[in-house]
């Protein structure tokens, strides 16, 4: 099947923008693979990167926290566009960074990133602008014993999670009043998530199916990028310790044009204005995580930036250019930005390191890379590997983002693509889930 949403990448005499992506996951390929396709975009670079992504952009050794050292980068090389993969140097401040000394970035402030940066605040927030979330209370080390007595008065399951960033570690949803306990003397006594979890959030647990919907804004105006659906879990059927996110397909038919339609009154629009109204303008990718509760949509978390695996699924299905979108929301001119998708459907089947999310083993040489193509609809996108000796090699615990992208009203088909290609490539030990997308065709039935 020849797919015209999978152009061949070449440099075009009439490129003019050089752009830097921060970040070195499968998301970052992904933004590099689609910024590549931009008629506009001459040079890309990338920090700091990983051999995949080399393949189409500058490496810069810069790692992606150090926030003085990436604006000095691209003070430096004259970048025209900086666009921020992870949520930590969103956090930190890097829009505020660049910002004031006038460089053009593509992400939320530090303010505005707080979403992410503060389960309480996020919390708040949404308690303050009516947006559906789960009941919930926050309390800080001091109030620990409130914090004990409020676990034993809820009846389990009840969700306990550290204010700041944990890596994605942070929230435990705790069957039993005795492990909410358990978790709260880590977060507390044992403190192992330091002064990320002196602050804890304990909500109600929510029934339901996730969804991850993206939004694109500069604070006023916005579009959706397609929704997708995320398998945080190890094992099929969502069995097994969390990951970073083993395979993500979009678009996902559990968030139907009813539910969108809720989501965009009930949760983005008061978002946006709230966000204004607080003085702190959201700009940039903002990730809502959803719960498609038996009530309808409610927030799970927001994250300031595009979810990966999902970005691999999400960025493919535009049918635009992506430096003009995502140009339009740094200057804040998003109004005259419309986001038009391809009528296909992405599947990213992630392929990890045995022992994945515990201990791995990396440095073990990946083959059949070649017989993958983007004739036949496929892309793998780098998530850890490195090159020696002319051979990639893993270097991670996620290593690859087999992706397949096909007709939409074929996901079968698409996730049997994604799988055929997952097949073709070997390394020792590699580890994925075989029901990637199954969730979706469900819904299709
Ligand atoms: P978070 O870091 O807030 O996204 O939480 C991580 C994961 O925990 C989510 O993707 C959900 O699977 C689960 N989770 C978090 N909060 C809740 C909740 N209130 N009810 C049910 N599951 C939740
Ligand atoms: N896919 C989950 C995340 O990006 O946080």
């Amino acid at each position: 099947m020849k797919l015209k949403m999978i152009p061949k990448i070449e440099n075009r005499v009439t490129a003019r923008a050089a752009v830097l992506v921060i970040g070195s996951g499968g998301r970052e390929h992904a933004l590099v693979w689609k910024l590549k396709q931009s008629p506009s975009v001459k040079e890309i670079y990338c920090a700091p990167g990983n051999a995949g992504i080399a393949e189409l952009a500058t490496l810069v050794s810069i790692k992606a926290n150090d926030v003085e050292g990436l604006f000095q980068f691209a003070a430096k090389n004259r970048i025209d566009l900086t666009v921020v993969g992870p949520e930590v140097p969103l956090v930190k401040g890097i829009v505020d960074r660049f910002e004031k000394d006038g460089l053009k970035i593509f992400g939320p402030s530090k303010r505005a990133a707080e979403l992410e940066g503060s389960k309480a605040f996020a919390k708040h927030f949404m308690e303050k602008y009516h947006i559906p979330t789960a009941n919930f209370h926050t309390f800080t080390r001091a109030q620990s014993a409130e914090a004990e007595r409020y676990i034993q008065q809820h009846s389990a399951p009840l969700v306990v999670k550290a204010d700041g960033l944990a890596a994605g570690k942070g929230a435990v949803v705790c069957q039993t009043q005795t492990e909410a306990l358990n978790i709260l003397d880590e977060f507390f006594g044992k403190n192992i998530f330091g002064e990320a979890g002196s602050t804890v959030v304990i909500e109600e647990f929510m029934q339901g199916e996730e969804a991850s919907v993206f939004v694109l804004t500069d604070g006023t105006d916005y579009q959706f990028l397609q929704p997708a659906q995320d398998h945080k879990q190890i094992f099929d059927d969502d069995r097994g310790k969390n990951t970073g996110g083993m395979g993500a397909y979009a678009p996902a038919p559990v968030v139907t044009n009813t539910v969108m339609k809720r989501v965009e009154e009930e949760i983005v629009k008061p978002v946006l204005r709230g966000m204004r109204e607080e003085g702190r303008t959201y700009k940039g990718c903002l990730y809502v995580g959803l719960m498609i509760t038996a009530g309808g949509p409610k927030v799970v978390e927001f994250n300031c930036r595009f979810g990966d695996p999902e970005a691999q699924t999400v960025l493919p299905l535009i049918d635009g250019d992506l430096f003009e979108i995502l140009s339009a929301s740094a200057v804040g001119s998003f109004g005259s930005i419309k986001v038009n998708h391809h009528d296909a459907s992405a599947v990213c089947v992630v392929m990890a390191s045995r022992g994945y999310p515990d201990e791995y083993e990396t440095g073990k040489i990946i083959h059949g890379l070649e017989s993958v193509r983007a004739e036949d609809g496929i892309v793998v996108f780098h998530a850890a590997t490195k090159k020696q000796n002319e051979l990639f090699i893993t270097a991670g615990g996620r290593v690859l983002d087999v992706t397949a992208i096909g007709y939409r009203s074929d996901l079968e088909g698409t996730i049997s693509s994604a799988y055929s290609a997952v097949k073709r490539i070997t390394f020792d030990g590699a580890y994925y889930r075989s029901d990637i997308g199954k969730k979706g065709l469900r819904h299709n039935e």
